[in-house]
């Protein structure tokens, strides 16, 4: 079920756009400001709200990397996995970042605080390499200024 807020959320940017359609990114975006992540469950609640596929709706959040379909931890940390990170080091970065959280690239630590993933260029390729978490961008990561970032999260 769409809570109230996702509701009214969605139904206010409806207004902005001329089609159903075209309001499915925002409308799964907003589910997953909420929920952290976007279950089968809201799909489908979804697909009835707008009135679009399961099929469609699923489409759209797949093809976007941004869209989580797990559950996450309550911080996402993204990794950036292309080629100018790889270049500064970037393996390294993340190999400490597993490291430092207990948790495989892809996983999720053990107590449920952080879910670790890659991700493409985050466009910080000049302040290489980059990682982000909730949406904060940090630049040019090394081993200490990773440790001194996730000292603010324990
Ligand atoms: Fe990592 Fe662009 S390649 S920020």
């Amino acid at each position: 079920m769409l809570t109230v807020e996702e509701r009214e959320e969605i139904e206010a940017k409806l207004a902005d756009y001329p089609t159903t359609q075209a309001v499915a990114i925002e409308a799964i975006l907003i589910i997953q400001r909420h929920q952290g992540w976007v279950s089968d469950e809201k799909l489908r609640d979804l697909s009835d709200f707008l009135r679009l596929s399961v099929a469609n709706l699923d489409g759209v959040a797949t093809f976007y990397n941004l869209i989580r379909r797990r559950p996450v931890g309550q911080h996402v940390a993204l990794i950036c996995d292309s080629v100018s990170c790889w270049i500064m080091g970037s393996e390294r970065m993340r190999d400490h970042l597993c490291s430092r959280l207990g948790t495989p690239l892809g996983g999720t630590t053990s107590d449920g605080q952080f879910t670790l993933l890659p991700i493409v260029c985050l466009g910080a390729c000049d302040h290489a390499p980059a990682m982000m978490i909730d949406g904060t961008l940090h630049e040019d990561l090394d081993e200490p200024k990773i440790d001194e970032i996730l000292a603010h999260y324990t």
